[in-house]
């Protein structure tokens, strides 16, 4: 183990990864050239990766890949995807294909309210404070002037502020509950720096104006945004589910609801469903430079609204008619933080046609439920495996180093035979005596 040390962050990269190789490593010269191979040549490029996060020592690959074919409001998208799971592409671009030929995807904005709170403790008067806040609150708004005044000319700017009385849930706690709309943006450091304008005035106004003292706990945006809501949805005559792989579409129709209805009630089923569903939003979100981190949070928080987990994604069969929809929480931006920073993500950008937050939201819903179509209807039918273990054979073809020729082959003979890990061992191990 080695010694703790202090002043890290001002060591040059290379010390930085003499340190590691002298703390934790065997065989120095493979890591180091590991680590130094996936630098870029371009060091302009390089520098511009160092410079995103502190203490870079390289560069971390995700597989970029794209998801053509997505029909989304009459509108035909390419959708760029950066993740590393084998099949969450091809069961994109399949399902866009699948809905392509049905008349695509509808997506509409329902709502684009972002929110942040300053949370504070008081223990006087709560009629006192609720009066003083009152007469202070245009003083707090007036005193975020010089943060807003950008994107108010813009049309955005701060919504409301409101008061709110927490402390049946935790003694003597309050909150300033503010909302935003920051049109393009995702807005975080807008909404934080105007957070902490609101707390400072708050707390000198409170010190003149209020016998008890006032104190701010915190400010910070609030990554749960029931009230920036994207809705997409797919629907269709029952009997144009008929393809390839549905020969009965009624029975297909009922088993596909039935499984939504099961991840509807079962939070056990839900999660997981879910995380299908994030496998085609978080691959976007990547892709275009946002906080798949925040939207994870949000989404999830947003599946346990009715204070039981749930599916995100609903099923009706009407009249003959299959529908199939998603309703999601989704804050992004198409301005700011990474997009016009990262080069891959101003690419991803472009080719989506440079969208603005509202065009982003509905692609990426788009995406969740494109995702969670394929993994359903493969779940009930064919089962998971088949296509999962089709994509993940590279995986381990490359794990065992097999060369061009052998993957060509062993591609060829996993065609017509299921795909398990120790079927493609045996297959390799056969190839090579
Ligand atoms: C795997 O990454 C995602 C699935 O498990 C989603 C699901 O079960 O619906 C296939």
């Amino acid at each position: 183990m080695p010694n703790a040390i202090s002043g890290f962050s001002k060591l040059t990269k290379s010390e930085k990864i003499e340190w590691l190789l002298d703390s934790y490593f065997t065989n120095k010269d493979n890591a180091r050239t590991l680590v130094k191979q996936y630098w870029n040549s371009d060091e302009k490029l390089q520098k511009l990766h160092d410079e995103f996060i502190e203490n870079t020592i390289t560069n971390y690959y995700l597989p970029l890949g794209v998801a053509p074919n997505f029909l989304i409001n009459n509108k035909l998208f390419t959708i760029p995807m950066a993740i590393e799971e084998s099949s969450v592409v091809a069961a994109a671009s399949k399902a866009a294909k699948f809905w392509y030929d049905r008349g695509g995807f509808k997506a509409e904005v329902i709502s684009t309210e972002k929110i942040g709170q300053v949370h504070f403790i008081f223990k006087g008067d709560f009629k006192q404070l609720e009066s003083f806040f009152d007469t202070i609150k245009p003083k707090l708004i007036s005193s975020t002037s010089h943060i807003t005044k950008n994107m108010e000319r813009r049309g955005g700017g701060i919504l409301n502020i409101e008061l709110r009385n927490k402390s049946e849930d935790l003694d003597h706690y309050y909150q300033l509950h503010a909302t935003f709309e920051t049109l393009d943006a995702m807005g975080a450091n807008f909404i934080n720096s105007c957070l902490e304008q609101f707390a400072s005035t708050f707390k000198a106004e409170a010190d003149i104006h209020l016998e008890n003292p006032l104190d701010i706990v915190m400010s910070i945006l609030s990554n749960y945004v029931p009230n920036c809501i994207v809705r997409a949805e797919v629907s269709c005559p029952i009997s144009d589910l008929k393809s390839k792989d549905i020969s009965d579409p009624g029975i297909f129709a009922e088993k596909f609801k039935q499984a939504i209805n099961i991840a509807e009630v079962e939070p056990f089923r839900a999660v997981t469903h879910n995380k299908g569903i994030m496998n085609g939003i978080d691959a976007v979100v990547l892709a275009t430079g946002n906080d798949f981190r925040a939207v994870e949070a949000g989404v999830h928080a947003y599946a346990a609204k009715d204070n039981k987990y749930s599916s995100l994604t609903h099923c009706s069969i009407e009249n003959d008619t299959f529908k199939f929809w998603i309703e999601i929480p989704l804050a992004l931006g198409t301005v700011g933080g990474l997009t016009s920073l990262h080069p891959l993500v101003k690419f991803s950008l472009e080719m989506l046609e440079k969208p603005k937050a509202k065009d982003l939201m509905k692609i990426v819903a788009v995406a969740g439920l494109a995702q969670n179509f394929g993994a359903v209807k493969s779940l009930t039918t064919t089962g998971i495996q088949e296509g999962h273990m089709k994509m993940h054979l590279m995986n381990i073809l490359n794990q065992f180093e097999a060369t061009a020729e052998e993957k060509s082959k062993l591609v060829t003979h996993f065609k017509t035979n299921i795909v398990t890990h120790s079927a493609v061992v045996e297959a390799i191990e056969n190839l090579r005596n």
